[in-house]
C-alpha cells in the first residue's frame, strides 16, 4: 500500500514523504533578482514543516524573460551565493529542493516576445527569431548549471500556465511555419531542445523535471488532454525524471477550468481540479513519477490519489502559504487545510508589493 507519509525515491533523491511544495514565487527578490533575507527565512520555515520536496518559486533564465517585479534570477554568478544559503537552510532540515526555471515569453514586460505575434487585452507580443530561440535554450542551460552550482537537487522546467514554453505548445499562440510550429511535435520542439540541452549538460544523474498543463482550458483550441498525454509520453521516452501536472494560463476561462474533464464526486478525488486528467496521463506513462497540483486540500483526497497510485506525490501551494507546517498538522490528525482560497496572496493588491504571506491569516 502506498502511503502519504512513506518515503519516495525520485531518481537519486530519497524524499521523506509524498508532499511537494509547488513552486510559489515570494515576489520579494531585489532589483537584481537576488534573494532577500525574508525569503531565506521563509524557505527555512517551510523546511521545518517537514515537506519532502520543495520546488522554489520560478527564477528567470534571462533578463528579457523576467515575468514580474521581485522575481528571483538564476542568470548569473551574482545569484549563486544567496541561492546556496537558501538550499543549505532547506537541506539542514532534511527536505530536498529543486529550482524552477522560467521565461515569461509574451507575459514578460521587459521584452514581450513569443512564438508568433500575439495580442491580448493587456499586451501585444512580437515573434522571436530563430537566433533568439537558440539563445533562450542556451540561457535555460546556463540557469540549470547555476542552480546545480548553488546546490539545488535538480531543476524543473516551467512548461505550464501560459509562459513561454506553454505559449509554444499552444496552437492559439504558436502560428509558426518553421521547425518550432505547426504540428504538436513541432510545437513541442522548444521544450525538447531545452530538455535535451539541459540533460546533456547536467548528465543522466541530475534530476530534471517539468511542470506542464494537462489542458490550457481555453474555450477553443490550445493544449488539450490528448496533447498533454502525447507530450508526457515523449518526455517519458526521453528520460525526464518527473512531470508535475497543472493547467490553465492566460487563455483559460474559469468556468471551463473548473469543469472540463473533472472527476465526478464518486471518484474520491474530485477536489483535485485535474485528478481525472492525471489518471489519464498515468495510464499513458505508468512508470513515470507524477506529481499533481491544484485544489488538493484534504487528507481523504490525498490518500485516494496516492493509495491508488494515480500520482506519486501531492503538490500544494496556497495551503503552505496559509500553514507552512501543514504536513506536520496532517500528521498530527488535522484533516484539511485551513486555506479558504481567498486568493489574496496572488491578488494585485499584494502581489510584489510586500513579502508573500497569507494575507487572510496575517492581515
Ligand atoms: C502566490 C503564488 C505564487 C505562485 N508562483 C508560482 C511559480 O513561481 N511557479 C509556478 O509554477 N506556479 C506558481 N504558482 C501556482 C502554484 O504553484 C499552484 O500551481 C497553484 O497555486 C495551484 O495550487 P494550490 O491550489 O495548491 O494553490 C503560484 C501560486 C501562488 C498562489
Amino acid at each position: 500500500m502506498y502511503k502519504l507519509f512513506s518515503a519516495f525515491r525520485l531518481g537519486k533523491l530519497e524524499l521523506k514523504n509524498r508532499f511537494v511544495r509547488s513552486a510559489t514565487t515570494s515576489y520579494w527578490s531585489d532589483e537584481q533578482g537576488i534573494l532577500t533575507d525574508p525569503i531565506l527565512d521563509y524557505y527555512e520555515q517551510l523546511a521545518t514543516g517537514d515537506i519532502g520536496l520543495i520546488i522554489k518559486g520560478h527564477s528567470y533564465i534571462n533578463e528579457k524573460g523576467k515575468a514580474h517585479t521581485g522575481q528571483s534570477g538564476l542568470t548569473d554568478e551574482i545569484h549563486i551565493p544567496r541561492m546556496k544559503k537558501l538550499v543549505e537552510k532547506v537541506h539542514s532540515h532534511g527536505s530536498k529542493i529543486i529550482a524552477q526555471l522560467n521565461h515569461g515569453g509574451g507575459t514578460s514586460p521587459a521584452d514581450r516576445a513569443t512564438a508568433s505575434v500575439y495580442k491580448t487585452e493587456n499586451w501585444e507580443a512580437r515573434e522571436l527569431t530563430l537566433n533568439e530561440i537558440e539563445e533562450i535554450e542556451d540561457d535555460f542551460v546556463k540557469a540549470s548549471v547555476n542552480a546545480i552550482e548553488a546546490g539545488f537537487d535538480g531543476v524543473q522546467i516551467h512548461g505550464a500556465h501560459g509562459y513561454l514554453v506553454s505559449q509554444f505548445l499552444s496552437d492559439i499562440v504558436n502560428k509558426r511555419e518553421d521547425k518550432f510550429g505547426g504540428t504538436l511535435e513541432k510545437r513541442t520542439r522548444l521544450l525538447f531542445d531545452i530538455y535535451d540541452k539541459i540533460r546533456s549538460k547536467l548528465g543522466s544523474e541530475a534530476i530534471v523535471g517539468i511542470k506542464i498543463n494537462c489542458d490550457d482550458f481555453a474555450p477553443e483550441k490550445g493544449l488539450r488532454i490528448s496533447d498533454s498525454i502525447q507530450v508526457a509520453k515523449w518526455l517519458s521516452d526521453k528520460g525526464i525524471d518527473f512531470i508535475e501536472i497543472s493547467g490553465g494560463g492566460f487563455q483559460q476561462k474559469p468556468e471551463i477550468r473548473k469543469t472540463r474533464g473533472r472527476a465526478g464526486e464518486e471518484s474520491g478525488y474530485n477536489e483535485a481540479t485535474w485528478g481525472e486528467h492525471a489518471k489519464n496521463i498515468r495510464d499513458a506513462v505508468p512508470k513515470l513519477p507524477l506529481i499533481l497540483v491544484d485544489g488538493i486540500r484534504s487528507r481523504n483526497t490525498m490518500e485516494e490519489l496516492i493509495e491508488n497510485k494515480i500520482v506519486d506525490l501531492i503538490s500544494m501551494s496556497k495551503p503552505f502559504i496559509n500553514e507552512p507546517d501543514f504536513v506536520k498538522l496532517l500528521q498530527n490528525g488535522q484533516e484539511k487545510s485551513s486555506c479558504i482560497d481567498c486568493r489574496k496572496c496572488i491578488s494585485r493588491e499584494f502581489f510584489g508589493k510586500t513579502m508573500l504571506r497569507c494575507f487572510h491569516r496575517f492581515p
